[in-house]
């Protein structure tokens, strides 16, 4: 049977990819190598957030049918790679599952593919990774195959811009992979962007994060001196959004989480240093400043206690919000697991809750989740809002609280309610 697209990694991109192009009408197969995935998907249960069960079972009656088995490669006029690339120990992309993904892909190639990397990575990675590997086969790249780049750009929990409405970045090996790229996306995405190539499509990726990147550090380094200043932050940042143009607001907090910010911008720093043998001084000092807002809030709290004439040792600090970021489960790298270890490491009695998880733990130590947030916010010494979650009437739990510190500037401030 003739398959439009095999989808690679079937996780938080990968699933959104195979929706649009199920919905488009489009004849879809997605190969993963974690067997309890492909059967929870098949069996109509979605462990992603944007996905519901009931979602998947429109997904799996237009067809869809996921496998382990990487033979569901060659059946496919074009295969798109979405699996993991996170970071290494020597602080590098770690690429293993990109080259797994594209050592399945090359058994399998037949002439005509379209090969299409969505994983983020550093610039070259398409042409210097996993070109090598697919031609290892005899076939020859922009001549019996295609292939090309194209960022994945989706944003968890985000319910205004999804896979269909977020403009594609797509950059081919030769002109002609970009355009039968832009072809296969135009078929269920609404705006497509050429990029030249694939190391423009790379680094366009690679920018967005970046940028990003900086720019919560420069208001997380700002959140430190205004609050020594005695300058509200928040409420400058709320003028300065106000100017129509040349300004994007971006908001302090206790650190960046998720799978992208924190890691992507890395990226490009190791490749800069690795190629270049000179360092991309931005990223190197926006992570300095990112990596140590845990510590930052852990001290401010600890001044706060100290208001009360209560050691950190012995003292009740609950913890509002541990996933990276707001109304998602989703935990990877969220600055929560930072700031709870040193709390605990500083003798703190700490507790946690969260609407979207029920069980959570700080580098090996289990945090006792609250069974009764009401109770539990007018018992601690301290509550520490570290994620504003749509649930959480933040007001009213400031206001029962003994003392209340919000590292999302929500609270109105007063005598017991502080902000970062
Ligand atoms: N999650 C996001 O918000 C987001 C946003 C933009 C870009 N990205 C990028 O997209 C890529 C995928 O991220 P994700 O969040 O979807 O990851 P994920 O962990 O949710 O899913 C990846 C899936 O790939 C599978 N996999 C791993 N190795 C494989 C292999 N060799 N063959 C087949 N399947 C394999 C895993 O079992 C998993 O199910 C990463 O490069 C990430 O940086 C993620």
């Amino acid at each position: 049977m003739s398959v439009d697209v095999t989808v690679i990694g079937l996780g938080y991109v990968g699933l959104p990819l195979v929706q649009e192009a199920v919905r488009a009408g489009l004849v879809v197969r997605g190969f993963d190598i974690n067997g309890g995935v492909v059967d929870a998907l098949n069996a109509g249960h979605s462990h992603i957030d944007d996905i519901s069960d009931d979602e998947l079972a429109e997904i799996l009656s237009g067809g869809f049918e996921a496998s382990t088995d990487e033979a569901v490669i060659a059946d496919a006029d074009t295969v798109v790679i979405c699996v993991p690339t996170p970071l290494g120990e020597d602080g590098g992309p770690d690429l293993q599952a990109v080259e797994g993904s594209v050592h399945a892909i090359a058994r399998n190639l037949t002439p005509g593919t379209l090969v299409i990397l969505e994983s983020t990575t550093y610039p070259g990675t398409t042409d210097e990774v996993v070109r090598p590997i697919l031609e290892a086969g005899g076939l020859t790249a922009g001549t019996d195959f295609h292939l090309a780049f194209s960022p994945e750009r989706i944003d968890p929990g985000n319910a205004q811009f999804g896979a269909k409405n977020t403009p594609k970045v797509v950059g081919g090996y030769t002109p002609e992979c970009g355009d039968m790229a832009a072809a296969f996306y135009g078929r269920f995405v609404d705006t497509v962007v050429r990029a030249k190539g694939t190391r423009e499509a790379e680094t366009a990726k690679l920018l967005e994060n970046t940028y990003r990147h900086i720019n919560i550090a420069l208001v997380n380094e700002m959140a430190r001196f205004c609050h020594d200043l005695g300058i509200d932050l928040w409420d400058v940042i709320d003028a300065a959004k106000t100017k129509p143009f040349g300004f994007q607001a971006f908001y302090p907090g206790p650190g960046v989480g998720g799978h992208c910010i924190p890691i992507d911008p890395n990226y490009l720093s190791y490749n800069v240093r690795a190629k270049l043998g000179y360092p991309f001084r931005f990223v190197e000092l926006a992570q300095e400043i990112n990596t140590t807002m845990p510590a930052y809030v852990v001290q401010r709290a600890q001044d706060l206690l100290n208001e009360d004439a209560r050691a950190m040792r012995g003292a009740t600090v609950l913890l509002l919000g541990v996933t990276y970021k707001p109304n998602i489960a989703d935990q990877r790298e969220s600055p929560a697991v930072p700031v709870a270890r040193q709390l605990l490491d500083k003798g703190a009695d700490v507790r946690f809750h969260d609407p979207h998880v029920s069980s959570w733990s700080a580098f090996g130590d289990v945090v006792p989740c609250v069974p009764d947030l009401d109770a539990a916010v007018r018992e601690a010494d301290l509550v520490v809002l570290l994620q504003n979650h749509r649930a959480y009437d933040v007001a009213a739990l400031a206001a029962a609280s003994h003392r209340f510190f919000d590292t999302r500037g929500v609270a109105a401030p007063g005598d017991r309610v502080h902000r970062l």
